[in-house]
């Protein structure tokens, strides 16, 4: 929740891409990243399912400029929920994966 009251604070413009009740992408976003976690030893299967994403995000109405303002609400959720147990560690690794999986999921739309 913490997330989708950041994220429409700072891109009010992304409120409408989105359903009015957002319990279910609640769901399936923290669902998601259990997922991605899960399947950090397997970058082949992860990159499979990025591009999937990043095909039905393009159906979505989402922009590639919307991905920048999503990895702001995210790194900042963490960093306000979990405090000084966030370290810069914990942000940069967190950074780079969000990067890289913006990166696969952008890259599938654009070729959709
Ligand atoms: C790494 C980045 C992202 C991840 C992991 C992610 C994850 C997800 C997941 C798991 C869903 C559930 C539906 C599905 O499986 O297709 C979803 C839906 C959605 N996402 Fe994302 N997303 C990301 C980036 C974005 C961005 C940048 C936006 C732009 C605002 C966005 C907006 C949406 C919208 C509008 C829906 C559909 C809501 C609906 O119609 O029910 N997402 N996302």
């Amino acid at each position: 929740m913490l997330f989708y009251e950041r994220l429409f604070e700072i891109a009010p413009e992304v409120r409408p891409l989105f359903k009015d009740d957002l319990a279910v992408q609640r769901t399936a976003l923290m669902e998601f990243l259990a997922v991605a976690m899960a399947m950090l030893h397997d970058p082949q299967g992860l990159t499979l399912l990025l591009r999937k994403l990043g095909r039905a995000h393009r159906g979505y109405g989402v922009e590639e400029r919307h991905y920048d303002q999503i990895g702001l609400a995210l790194i900042w959720t963490l960093r306000f929920s979990l405090g000084p147990a966030f370290t810069p560690q914990h942000e940069d690794a967190w950074t780079t994966l969000y990067n890289d999986m913006a990166g696969i999921m952008m890259e599938a739309g654009r070729n959709a």
